[in-house]
């Protein structure tokens, strides 16, 4: 793997360790991002290090680097990753502290990222679709927060994988939120439906890419709350995330979705996003 950075330093990964009073460990205290990079090149990388600010905003910690700052560290990684396309990680954390939950004083935040080779999902994926499974979302309330906290999500992961499935799909108060690690949309009666970004979902990249890429090429689209009944009955069902891009769902709870295989909407967008991400 190619050197990680650890504030202000490149070095390789085994050297790259924090102490165990980072609160990034302590509390999962810390936020995150993800980019995907094609060639070269992060995609959508102002929508990144804007859900970043957002993020850091949200738990009310000051901006550890400006935006030139952050973008010349992302090209750095960039450079020095053999890998033409790469998934390359963010982390910043409170920083390191006594224990005590409330915010301590004159604190450095911990800084790290990484890159490493982006795996696109297996071709059986988008040829087949995947299975996922439902859930209670037993999250918080914000989850339009991208944190370090991710214990809720990963138990939820943790199900699917337990039952054979790729996602766990979740659902609060009867409506869909999101899956346990992407965002989910629904094809009901020829019309595309996105759960609306509010407090119950991370406002996914993907996610807006492909609204903005559906409002474009004028495939009927709305963003409202999804029951689960529609979720149920839905024609499509796709997950989005930005290093496993679209997937089709073809089984919910080892039900069919639609006719059991990947949609013509889903498969228009997979393919108008192959075009958007390496133009
Ligand atoms: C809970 C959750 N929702 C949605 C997403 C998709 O977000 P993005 O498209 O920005 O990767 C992710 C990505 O990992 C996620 O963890």
């Amino acid at each position: 793997m190619s050197d990680v950075y650890l504030n202000g330093q490149f070095m390789p990964l085994e050297q790259a360790t924090v102490p165990v009073l980072d609160r990034g460990f302590i509390f999962g205290d810390g936020v995150y991002e993800v980019i995907p990079v094609y060639n070269r090149s992060p995609l959508a990388l102002d929508r990144h290090l804007r859900r970043l600010e957002y993020s850091l905003d949200g738990i009310r910690m000051a901006y550890p680097m400006s935006r030139d700052a952050w973008t010349s560290l992302i090209h750095e990684l960039i450079a020095r990753e053999p890998s033409a396309d790469q998934s390359l990680y963010l982390h910043v954390t409170r920083g390191v502290a006594p224990r005590e939950h409330a915010f301590p004083k004159d604190v450095s935040p911990t800084v790290f990222a990484m890159s490493k080779p982006l795996t696109p999902p297996p071709p059986s994926w988008i040829k087949d679709g995947v299975s996922a499974i439902t859930h209670a979302d037993f999250r918080w309330l914000r989850c339009d927060l991208k944190t370090t906290s991710l214990l809720a999500n990963v138990l939820l992961r943790q199900l699917a994988v337990d039952a054979g499935a790729t996602e766990c799909l979740l659902i609060r108060d009867g409506f869909l939120t999101e899956g346990a690690a992407s965002n989910a949309l629904i094809v009901l009666d020829g019309q595309l439906l996105a759960p609306p970004r509010n407090h119950l979902l991370l406002p996914g990249i993907t996610y807006e890419l492909v609204l903005e890429t559906a409002a474009r090429h004028g495939l009927p689209h709305k963003e409202r709350p999804v029951t689960e009944a529609e979720l149920r009955r839905a024609q499509e069902v796709m997950m989005t995330s930005s290093t496993r891009e679209i997937v089709p769902i073809t089984r919910l709870d080892g039900v069919p979705v639609g006719n059991g295989r990947p949609g013509p909407v889903t498969m228009r967008l997979l393919d108008l996003y192959q075009e958007y991400k390496r133009p």
